[in-house]
């Protein structure tokens, strides 16, 4: 637990606050039932940078659109990425961000990948820092749910206005935030998966590890088949043998065995090393689990449903904490590990085990968690 809300960093943010904040009766509205990614809070931390000037007018500003140039390559290239974070409330009142030094760790890989400049990790957490502190009235309590939080969402794109293909010399940081309650509208009702056949997510040499707004385009044509089929996610796989499990559009995936062993892919360059994910394979060693990240045969899911040696299948990430899996259809056939009486306990006790860290619940021993205000 950092607990401190100094800061190393050595932008100063420049703060112009609306004249007209949100009153506290309509914030309170949308926290009665957030769902995700719906509302934005009063404002946004904003950066600038140029190859010559490098990070420059760092600010929190109101919430707003931004002015962009038809020709912004970002618009054209698609070069930009970002992260997914929460602010969380305490009984104190005091707000907590969880692992931020691994969001901003991931989010300098993926610039390096996308060719944009690193932001510094302490500038990357100070942004948060000055967003949230103007905005803090935004952020609610955890509710009946136990899982109500700021999403914050920093991202990174290629502003300039060209259009020969290089790396932008103009480029835009900003971070918005949004009261988020569960990601999918059942809550914890177990979702059902489509497994995609015709669409890969990423590729070999790809950018399947960074998080860039493209592998999520390349996802939707594989979750719209799924919506079709009745499902609210797709799982994908390698993209070269189509044999292995990847992850589904926006999250990690573990399977639980009833011999003990919990079970991920590996990293392998295609798929996003989710905080959630290493975090979960931290804690179940901690409840008595055997993690293990290998690569999965999709085979592996369908055999392990049919036998009963599958316990139970969960998604992970930060949007979605934890939620139960239930059916997995694909073209032509179906199989489900649940059976009759089926209750999820290894997917709840992790879950409560990481919101009760991230609440503060209980005592922060891995030190994940950093003050923010
Ligand atoms: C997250 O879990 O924060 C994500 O980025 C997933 C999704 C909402 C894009």
């Amino acid at each position: 637990m950092t607990d401190t809300t100094s800061t190393r960093s050595a932008l100063t943010f420049e703060v112009n606050r609306r004249s007209d904040p949100t009153p506290a009766d309509a914030i309170a509205k949308v926290h009665e039932n957030p769902g995700f990614g719906k509302t934005f809070t009063d404002h946004m931390a904003v950066i600038d940078w140029t190859s010559d000037g490098g990070w420059a007018n760092a600010r929190v500003v109101p919430y707003g659109p931004f002015q962009l140039e038809p020709a912004a390559a970002v618009l054209h290239y698609a070069q930009e990425i970002f992260e997914g974070m929460k602010a969380y409330r305490h009984a104190d009142g005091s707000i907590w961000t969880f692992r931020p030094e691994a969001n901003a760790a991931r989010f300098a890989n993926s610039a390096r990948r996308l060719a944009l400049p690193v932001l510094e990790a302490d500038d990357f957490v100070e942004s948060l820092r000055q967003l949230v502190s103007v905005d803090r009235a935004w952020v609610p309590e955890p509710g009946d749910s136990g899982e109500k939080s700021l999403y914050l969402r920093p991202f990174m794109f290629a502003s300039e206005a060209f259009l020969g293909v290089r790396p932008a010399d103009g480029i835009t940081y900003c971070v918005i935030a949004s009261p988020a309650g569960a990601y999918f509208s059942g809550g914890l009702k177990p979702v059902t998966l489509w497994l995609s056949i015709n669409y890969a997510r990423a590729g070999a040499g790809g950018t399947g590890a960074a998080k860039c707004g493209g592998n999520y385009a390349s996802s939707l044509a594989g979750q719209l088949e799924g919506i079709e089929h009745g499902c609210d996610q797709v799982v994908f796989l390698d993209s070269s043998t189509h044999t292995f499990i990847e992850e589904l559009g926006g999250m990690n995936l573990f399977i639980v065995y009833k011999d003990g062993r919990i079970v991920t892919p590996e990293l392998t360059g295609s798929i996003l090393e989710g905080v959630t994910r290493r975090s979960i394979l931290a804690l179940a060693e901690e409840v008595g689990l055997r993690p293990e990240e290998r690569s999965i045969p999709i085979q592996e899911w369908k055999d392990g449903a049919e036998s009963g040696a599958i316990a139970e299948i969960f998604a992970c990430g930060t949007a979605a904490v934890i939620t139960p899996v239930g059916e997995l259809r694909w073209e032509g056939g179906s199989c489900n590990h649940r059976r009759e009486g089926h209750d999820d306990a290894v997917a709840l006790k992790l879950r409560s085990k990481l919101l009760d860290i991230q609440y503060g619940r209980v005592e922060d021993t891995h030190g994940w968690l950093t003050r923010l205000v």
